[in-house]
């Protein structure tokens, strides 16, 4: 007999330099868009994805989080019982990835031991005005136990945001499993054909300022 679908919920944070690009890829990953004339985040607001993947129905939280630096101190506040953090840097600026080392070290003073960690070296469509080797970040990367991928949310063609997301995933849900938490059967849902890591999608926003 097949196993039950087991449901997993999680909540995923975005953070880095403000102007990287953290709110278009979260709307490149949830709604499929890309946006060239975003605002600014203030405080932060989460959009919802389901996707079907190792047999568990996942239900990803992300959070985006300002990165003007006004709002620097209300971080920790988001990182609170993250499942995963994916740290955002643009390849076109140098200062954004020195700071990248101030995101993850104030990420890991403030969030939970087994947080997945993720650096998304963003804005790869711009190859020609790189200011960051992808293997400085790759390097940076191994050396903070990080997954790291190149990702444009503009250029449709790139799949790096949606295997980050699959990737992180798969280790959200090896992390609940290996510590027995939070998983519960999924009820079954009638008439909805479900099939690979992007089948399910039900975006929706909720804005917090606080
Ligand atoms: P804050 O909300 O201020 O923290 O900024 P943010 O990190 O959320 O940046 P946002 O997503 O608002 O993007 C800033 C600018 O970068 C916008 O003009 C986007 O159109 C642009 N941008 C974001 N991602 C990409 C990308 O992958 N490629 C290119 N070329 N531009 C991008």
């Amino acid at each position: 007999m097949e196993e039950e679908p087991t449901a997993v919920d999680a909540k995923v944070v975005v953070i880095g330099n403000t102007g990287v690009g953290k709110t278009c890829i979260v709307l490149r990953y949830v709604q499929g868009k890309f946006v060239m004339h975003t605002a600014s985040t203030i405080g932060a607001s989460f959009m919802i994805k389901k996707l079907f993947l190792e047999n568990c129905r996942l239900t990803l939280q992300i959070w985006d989080t300002a990165g003007q630096e006004r709002f620097r101190s209300m971080g920790p506040m988001y990182y609170r019982g993250a499942a995963a953090a994916i740290v955002v840097f643009d390849i076109t600026s140098e200062d954004s990835f020195t700071q990248l080392h101030q995101w993850v070290d104030e990420l890991r003073k403030n969030s939970d031991e087994n947080i997945v960690l993720a650096i998304a070296c963003n804005k790869c469509d711009l190859s020609g005005q790189r200011a960051v080797a992808f293997k400085r970040a790759k390097d940076y990367a191994e050396s903070v136990g990080a997954i790291v991928y190149e990702t444009s949310a503009k250029n449709l063609a790139h799949k790096g945001i949606e295997d980050l997301f699959v990737e992180i995933s798969r280790k959200i849900i090896a992390n609940k499993l290996s510590s027995g938490g939070a998983m519960v059967p999924a009820a079954p849902k009638d008439g909805v054909q479900l099939d690979g890591a992007a089948a399910e999608d039900a975006p929706s926003r909720s804005r917090c300022g606080c």
